[in-house]
């Protein structure tokens, strides 16, 4: 009797299984009505009376410890989320499909823009979204007054001192535009100056189809001895052929903008129509691509640069607009709301 308990202890402690029938096959082998254990209980019987006692505690031992066993197997399968069965451990079934995620849009065409640009050999430069009044305005050659730093354009998370005068200094914002990161450029960068700045900015607007409060920008900035303007409209005709094809034509209108002189709006023939017209360029054959101009001394000198040596020019657009203009996706509020089946039609340009 003794042997026979020990050894079906031993068994008890063996058991293992792979699926849920495995667990049952092994509680009827040894609880079952046929079962080992329960035949050990029969042949109890025969037991002598001086014996029941140590045999009778051992027993029960053995079949509490199996019917643990079974309990810590049943769990220990539905944890492992084994519990629809024997089929749960087929190896050879194909595995759960796991969607692959596509880059987002706008990440797509500001790659696009920054590979362009260091292949004529502009490096990437990138500065803080949250901002102080000197580096989106003031070294931009703002005046004071103008509108852009307005309440209703410009996100302030505070105030900036107050002076004597009434005047405030250097509030805290956030960037309405990539153009402060040319003057932490200038600042800090060697002359020459050849960078390219992706990046997010933020402008207080109500949001609608062609307006949003957060977008993105690319700006560049160019400064070198002997700089001109037919060096910036050259680098601004490359881009565009190598972003909408080589027939692509550029023309320049001209702009204002502080912090360059002179400045110019630049737009690109159309990609829809080949320039004859269509509703997309809204007959004109022509679409705005980005601004421009030649850095005004101002700013130059603003950021300690001598502006008598040395003359650049720089460039400023939006990322989805050129987006737009690329795919044909009229509504900015696409490129935010990371709706699905937007974001899914631009899986094959991963
Ligand atoms: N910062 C301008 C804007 O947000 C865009 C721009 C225009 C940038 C002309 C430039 C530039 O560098 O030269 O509208």
């Amino acid at each position: 009797m003794k042997e026979k308990i020990e050894a079906l202890m031993a068994e008890v402690e063996a058991v293992k299984a792979a699926t849920k029938q495995d667990i049952e096959d092994a509680r009827v082998r040894l609880l079952g009505k046929k079962g080992s254990i329960t035949a050990l209980f029969e042949e109890f019987r025969n037991v002598p009376a001086e014996q029941k006692k140590e045999f009778g505690a051992k027993l029960n031992v053995l079949k509490t410890a199996a019917a643990a066993k079974i309990e810590e197997l049943r769990e220990a399968m539905e944890n492992s989320g084994a519990a629809a069965g024997a089929a749960a451990s087929d190896l050879s079934m194909p595995g759960e499909p796991m969607e692959l995620g596509s880059r987002h849009p706008v990440s797509i065409v500001r790659q696009e823009i920054v590979d362009i640009f260091r292949k004529f050999g502009y490096d990437v430069a990138e500065g803080p979204e949250i901002e102080d009044d000197w580096h989106v305005f003031e070294a931009l050659n703002f005046p004071p007054e103008h509108p852009a730093r307005e309440m209703q354009d410009t996100f302030f998370v505070s105030e900036g001192e107050t002076a004597q005068d009434g005047s405030k200094h250097n509030p805290v914002l956030l960037r309405t535009h990539t153009s402060s990161v040319q003057v932490r450029t200038m600042e800090k960068m060697p002359l020459p100056i050849r960078v390219i700045c992706p990046g997010r900015v933020f402008r207080n607007e109500a949001i609608s189809a062609r307006a949003h409060c957060i977008f993105h920008q690319v700006e560049g900035l160019y400064i070198d001895e002997n700089v001109t303007f037919a060096d910036m409209k050259q680098a601004i005709l490359l881009f565009a052929r190598e972003m909408f094809g080589p027939q692509a034509q550029i023309r320049m209108r001209p702009s204002y903008f502080p912090f360059t002189e002179p400045s110019a709006e630049v737009d690109v023939s159309c990609n829809i129509c080949g320039g004859k017209g269509c509703n997309v360029c809204k007959g004109t054959g022509w679409l705005e691509i980005l601004g421009c101009g030649m850095v005004d001394p101002n700013v130059l000198e603003a950021s300690g640069i001598d502006s008598k040596k040395y003359s650049g020019f720089a460039f400023g657009m939006g990322i989805e607009r050129i987006a737009m203009l690329k795919w044909q996706v009229k509504d900015l509020r696409n490129y935010f709301e990371n709706d699905l089946r937007f974001l899914r039609e631009f899986n094959t340009e991963l």
